[in-house]
């Protein structure tokens, strides 16, 4: 990892990087920003944050009608605090008054391509001392706030809050713009204060969309107001959302900067939908696929897309699409002669299915996602406006890409959350860009995805099962190429700060000693664990 050195007077170079490294060694804390930022300068100076630390805003154009920027200041600002007592207020002249934030851009509303691009400038000298965030959106500024975040820490002799190797000058833009997380809702229902702990998380560590893989084959938690009996297919009584939850959950994650990509899958994954209405059913000994012969299976998928429409506001919706076992279609009777009366197969009839839900999304607005599979078996006849969600194989993203369309790579053997024996450093490795060397293919390869699959995670579990390998992809998708290792040891301290980090924050983030959900071995440093 290297660092550009600030240029000034002052010690010569050499001088200089001793110095510099010289502080590393004692205050480690400054330089262990994650991710990565595109560029990063520094010097030497130590500040202290006033305990009256301000926003001040500035330019005009930007109004913050839903308080997103005065917010997501506030938070920032108690994350830092952590509930210490701060001691006696310091009156040097290194104290730190607060954060001019400058946003361009009016719009505050959240989509796949925003700019969220920011730079952050802390002087290290001036009266009164302002931090200076600039950014075209008020996203860009929230990852600002989190940049700034992790440079502060106490210190325990002086009792202050401290940002050392002022002044720092920041640039920072993300590599990819889909960085994703999928959360499972229906192998376990996961409750909201979850939900929103991992939304907290994520703006943590600048991803930002959370994949809601909402409902599948075992439970249907979610109310659809034009099909009100599809949330019968729940668990129970209380393991449900109301469709102003799921609301409440878009307004959460967007004041963070985080949109939501909700997924209905289908055909497949959909028997929980037969309990509240068993027609959608092909027959009582074939309860999946969704029956294909139904007009009243699209018109279904048809309410919950136009309900999803009001709430999901994200480019994009998921329609699933994988692991659909066609066999039982051709043994039901109704089934196989609607097939034979429109002349199509069973293969043909997936195809047939994918494609109409596809168009009830497109009437709706939406571009879609769909598994791989969907590619696989009939990539030429999907819409242009899909992109292609690869989990089976590695070679697939350049074959996507190379027919046009776009890609988002979750590749299991790297990017599944629920293997629990994959590692950190294989999250940090996996390259989505691998094998595709032409630049307008690489443009097509919108991002990435960790997924965390929920047979095996609860309330109970969640979070030492996502973090912190969830955050080691998170900077492969979110650092410039150049700047990240090549080998996963050189950035080993750093990741063992950040998760560190997280569980001072709060998130139960597990030991990077392991794979997934592993617990601490043995008495230790959290730094070595
Ligand atoms: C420290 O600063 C805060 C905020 O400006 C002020 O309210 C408080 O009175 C100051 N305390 C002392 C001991 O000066
Ligand atoms: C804490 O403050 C003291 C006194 O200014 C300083 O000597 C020490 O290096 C600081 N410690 C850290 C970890 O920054
Ligand atoms: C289904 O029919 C198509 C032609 O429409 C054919 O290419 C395909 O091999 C058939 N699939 C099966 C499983 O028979
Ligand atoms: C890249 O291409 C090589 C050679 O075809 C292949 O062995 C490898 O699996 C590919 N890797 C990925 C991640 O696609």
């Amino acid at each position: 990892m290297s660092f550009h050195l600030c240029a000034g007077t002052g010690p010569g170079l050499l001088l200089r990087l001793f110095l510099v490294f010289a502080t590393v060694s004692v205050v480690v804390d400054g330089m262990n920003l994650w991710p990565m930022p595109k560029s990063v300068n520094y010097g030497s100076q130590t500040l202290y944050l006033s305990k009256d630390f301000k926003l001040r805003t500035e330019g005009s154009n930007y109004a913050d009608g839903l308080g997103i920027l005065q917010d997501g200041f506030s938070r920032m600002v108690d994350i830092v605090v952590a509930s210490r007592a701060i001691g006696p207020n310091v009156t040097n002249s290194h104290v730190l008054a607060g954060i001019a934030v400058e946003i361009s851009s009016s719009d505050d509303s959240l989509n796949f391509g925003i700019d969220e691009s920011y730079k952050l400038f802390i002087p290290s000298t001036g009266y009164p001392l302002f931090g200076r965030i600039e950014a075209k959106t008020v996203y860009g500024a929230l990852h600002g706030f989190q940049t700034f975040s992790q440079l502060c820490h106490f210190n325990f002799t002086t009792r202050n809050i401290e940002l050392h190797l002022a002044p720092w000058i920041i640039d920072d833009q993300p590599r990819f713009l889909y960085r994703g997380l999928l959360i499972d809702t229906a192998r376990h229902y996961q409750t909201l204060t979850v939900m929103k702990n991992v939304i907290d998380a994520m703006a943590y560590t600048k991803l930002n969309v959370l994949h809601w893989h909402i409902v599948d084959t075992q439970s249907f938690p979610l109310e659809i107001p034009s099909y009100p009996k599809l949330w019968n297919g729940a668990y129970s009584y209380s393991e449900r959302y109301t469709m102003a939850e799921a609301a409440e959950i878009v307004l959460y994650a967007q004041k963070r900067g985080i949109n939501v990509l909700a997924e209905i899958d289908v055909p497949g994954h959909a028997f929980s939908w037969g309990t509240g209405y068993p027609s959608l059913w092909p027959s009582s000994d074939c309860q999946q696929p969704l029956d294909v012969s139904n007009e009243f299976t699209f018109k279904v998928i048809d309410g919950i897309l136009s309900d999803f429409s009001k709430v999901f506001k994200f480019k994009f919706v998921h329609l699933g699409g994988d692991e659909v076992d066609t066999r039982c279609w051709m043994t039901t009777p109704h089934v196989k002669k609607w097939l034979d009366k429109h002349g199509m197969n069973e293969s043909k009839a997936y195809e047939y299915f994918v494609l109409r839900a596809q168009n009830i999304a497109l009437s709706h607005g939406y571009e879609i996602v769909n598994w791989e599979e969907t590619f696989n078996n009939f990539g030429n006849m999907l819409s242009p406006k899909t992109v292609v969600h690869n989990w089976l194989d590695v070679g697939v993203a350049p074959r996507v890409v190379a027919a046009g369309l776009r890609c988002i790579v979750s590749d299991q053997n790297n990017w599944y959350l629920d293997h629990l024996s994959t590692t950190w450093q294989q999250f940090y490795m996996n390259e989505p860009l691998t094998n595709i060397t032409n630049h307008e293919h690489q443009k097509l390869v919108i991002g990435g995805e960790v997924c965390m699959w929920g047979e095996t995670v609860d309330g109970s579990d969640i979070e030492q099962t996502i973090w912190p390998r969830a955050a080691a992809a998170a900077e492969r998708l979110w650092t410039p190429f150049d700047k990240l290792a090549r080998e996963p040891r050189q950035v080993t301290s750093r990741l063992a700060h950040f998760r560190c980090l997280l569980n001072q924050r709060g998130v139960a983030a597990g030991p990077i000693t392991g794979g997934g959900r592993a617990a601490p071995e043995e008495p230790g440093s959290c730094y070595k664990q």
